[in-house]
């Protein structure tokens, strides 16, 4: 995973926990900074020099809305199994406290990855001790009958949170229809889903163009090259589930105080949706 000279999707992961790793205060995550390594530093010192400085602040602003939003369902009694879709190397698991049942579903190469480091750093006395189920799909399989089986021997009919936070830029519009058919076979009424992506608006800032050349210099991507954006209308009219609430970049450093640097043309704005499931 170390020595390849191109960035892959995988890979992405490092640079995210990195991100949230530069201030823990915002992002919430006290437990990135494991992930950092010289590779990764370097990708990212690039990155933000090429895409968009912001960018830190960004990934650390959504991390500590889904930790925030988590908490609260948790208090709440409201979820009892967390089911991270594409969950990279988010600490989510070390951050909730030891309530929580947690799922952990990415490429095989990062679950079986992230687990060996995991337990190293449990070993170690790094990390408080957390059981995670790990396990390694590909969404652009045909991962549905198997995964299905998989999950709902770990769920057993408990409340479900299912996050996926920077992965649907990489899935085309097949995927991501069909991966929000699989949430609706898997989920109960009352169940929630975080989704994370960029409205179509986003593709005439400069910091989207920046985005996609970097993307196209540095990353490999196997299918389409076209990085998916998704309006509102997608999750209001979205069978079974309302929208029950919906946030950006923006309104979440209002909430949290968080001091805006760069204009808004240079910022890469995500939108955070929370759903219920009727
Ligand atoms: C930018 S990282 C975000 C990780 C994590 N959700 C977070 O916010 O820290 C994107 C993740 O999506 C995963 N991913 C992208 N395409 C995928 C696919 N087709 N199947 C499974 N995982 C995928 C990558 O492996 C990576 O871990």
């Amino acid at each position: 995973m170390d020595n390849t000279s191109n960035i892959e999707i995988h890979e992405t992961a490092f640079v995210t926990a990195t991100f949230r790793s530069l201030n823990e205060k915002l992002s919430g995550d006290y437990y990135a900074k494991l992930w950092t390594n010289s590779k990764t530093n370097l990708w990212m010192k690039d990155y933000l020099s090429k895409v968009s400085t912001e960018d830190v602040f960004t990934h650390c602003i959504r991390n500590r809305y889904f930790l925030d939003i988590t908490r609260d369902l948790i208090k709440q009694h409201k979820i009892e199994v967390l089911i991270n879709f594409g969950s990279g190397f988010s600490m989510y698991p070390f951050l909730l406290g030891d309530s929580l049942i947690n799922i952990e579903i990415d490429k095989p190469e990062i679950v079986n990855y992230k687990q060996l480091k995991l337990n190293e750093w449990q070993n170690q006395g790094e990390l408080p001790k957390r059981e995670i189920n790990f396990i390694g799909v590909d969404f652009s399989q045909d991962y549905e009958q198997d995964l299905f089986s998989k999950i709902n021997n770990i769920v057993q009919g408990k409340s479900t949170f299912i996050l996926i936070e920077g992965v649907l830029f990489f899935l085309n519009l097949e995927e991501t229809n069909r991966i929000f058919n699989f949430f609706s076979k898997l989920q109960k009424p009352n169940d929630y889903i975080g989704s994370v992506s960029y409205r179509n608006t986003i593709k005439k800032t400069t910091a989207f163009k920046k985005l996609i050349a970097f993307f196209n210099e540095k990353v490999t991507k196997t299918s389409a090259d076209d990085y998916l954006t998704l309006e509102d209308n997608y999750y209001d009219t979205m069978q079974n589930y309302n929208i029950i609430d919906h946030q950006d970049y923006f309104s979440v450093s209002t909430k949290v105080d968080h001091t805006i640097i760069e204009e808004e043309d240079t910022i890469l704005n995500e939108h955070f949706y929370l759903l219920k499931k009727e």
